[in-house]
């Protein structure tokens, strides 16, 4: 009976572990920023220590890792989430000197919806990962410009048509 009992919560303190091995990524990645990959699609970009070697860089697709849920599209951790198809990726960031992801989902009728990427996106050897769903590493991965952390990354377009040309005209 005893070793019965001692074996069941050996059994659950090895599924603990093997639940808290997930996430964790950013203590061995570096310089983690969003950046656009194709249309609407965006991703995690990171540089993960590997086993030997420099640091590499990585990006994994967000649709592979995130999706919403419920009547208020909340993010929600999930393999092969598809995040792009319910959310205005456009409109997702990572607030300042933060790695959580923050997106407005549902035609931005819900409020903004944040989930702590650390709790989920893993590094394996030098790769994001999430799920088992690896980043991949493209030609321009470290060219690609970094679209996170910075909030209101334009002036709205109407700002130029009621504001700058009816002054710039003025100012003639
Ligand atoms: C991270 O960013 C810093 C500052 O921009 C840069 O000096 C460093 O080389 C970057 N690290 C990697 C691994 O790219
Ligand atoms: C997007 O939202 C709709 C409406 O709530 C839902 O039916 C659909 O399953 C969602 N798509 C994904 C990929 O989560
Ligand atoms: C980790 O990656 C390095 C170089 O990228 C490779 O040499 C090594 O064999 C990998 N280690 C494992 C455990 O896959």
């Amino acid at each position: 009976m005893i070793s019965n009992v001692k074996t069941l919560f050996t059994l659950l303190g090895a599924f603990a572990i093997a639940v808290a091995a997930d996430g964790g990524y950013t203590s061995n990645c570096q310089n983690v920023s969003i950046v656009d990959l194709d249309k609407k699609h965006i991703g995690l970009r990171a540089y993960c220590n590997a086993d030997t070697g420099a640091p590499q860089c990585s990006i994994l697709d967000f649709d592979l890792c995130y999706g919403t849920t419920g009547e208020y599209q909340k993010l929600q951790e999930k393999d092969y989430g598809k995040l792009s198809s319910n959310c205005t990726t456009d409109l997702c960031v990572l607030p300042k000197d933060s790695t959580a992801l923050s997106c407005r989902c549902n035609g931005h009728k819900t409020s903004r919806s944040t989930k702590e990427t650390n709790d989920l996106i893993s590094n394996d050897n030098g790769t994001l990962k999430c799920f088992e769903n690896l980043a991949t590493t493209p030609p321009d991965c470290a060219q690609k410009p970094a679209k996170s952390g910075s909030r209101g990354r334009y002036l709205p377009s109407w700002v130029f048509v009621y504001v700058f040309i009816p002054l710039y005209l003025i100012g003639r």
